[in-house]
């Protein structure tokens, strides 16, 4: 079994539809950490020592939170620019991170096919993701695509709790070493299909 890290940050959870479900259905699982950023650290003031023994004591981190601006809030940049130091995640001897897997899980409020070359957002999020995604590789983190939940402003609570549902589904198959990595390494998003990542549930 291995461990997992969620890194949460919303910086107006009481306004959230959508990262309050996901976060519910992430945070009482077993083997999973979850760790809200906003609420630990409401004046940016992060505890590095502190966020370093938790990112050492885990196989896998999971940045949760929405889209801002092609990114995450503001607070997960605070937290790598003070947390990722050298000599310690990369650089000479920085091998704490070293064979740990990274996965973005966010929430945007544009559709998908507003992501691509010819939408209005030109890029995919995943290209948009690049310094996220070589951050990871440069601390020598296996990226995975990220999981998206999008037109969040559209979904009603079913499909929220679908896409909860899916959530929860991606986190036990990586808790449970059984996600397939190779099958969705080109992904769009790792919850694309399911079930081609995962092995089937019970109900099918
Ligand atoms: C400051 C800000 C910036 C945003 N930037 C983007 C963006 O770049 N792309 C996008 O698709 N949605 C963007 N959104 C929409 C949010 O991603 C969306 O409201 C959020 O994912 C919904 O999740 P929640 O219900 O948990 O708040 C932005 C919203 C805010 C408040």
């Amino acid at each position: 079994m291995h461990s997992i890290l969620i890194l949460f940050a919303h910086p107006a959870l009481e306004r959230s539809r959508v990262n309050v479900r996901l976060a519910a259905a992430a945070r009482d699982l077993p083997g999973v950490t979850f760790h809200d950023l906003y609420q630990r650290y409401p004046d940016f003031d992060i505890d590095v020592a502190r966020e370093q023994e938790l990112l050492e004591s885990h196989d896998i981190v999971v940045m949760q939170h929405p889209f801002y601006w092609y990114s995450t809030p503001a607070l997960i940049k605070e937290w790598e620019d003070l947390v990722l130091q050298h000599g310690w995640a990369y650089g000479s001897g920085g091998t704490a991170l070293a064979g740990k897997t990274m996965l973005n899980a966010l929430t945007a409020g544009a559709p998908e096919e507003a992501y691509c070359r010819v939408g209005r957002n030109r890029y995919t999020v995943r290209e948009l993701l690049a310094p996220l995604e070589q951050t990871a590789l440069l601390c020598g983190m296996d990226y995975l695509p990220p999981f998206i939940v999008h037109a969040t402003h559209t979904l009603d609570a079913s499909d929220i709790d679908r896409h909860a549902a899916d959530y929860r589904r991606v986190l036990e198959g990586l808790r449970d070493g059984v996600l397939d990595r190779d099958a969705v390494k080109d992904a769009v998003r790792l919850n694309a299909d399911l079930d081609v990542a995962l092995p089937a549930t019970e109900e099918g």
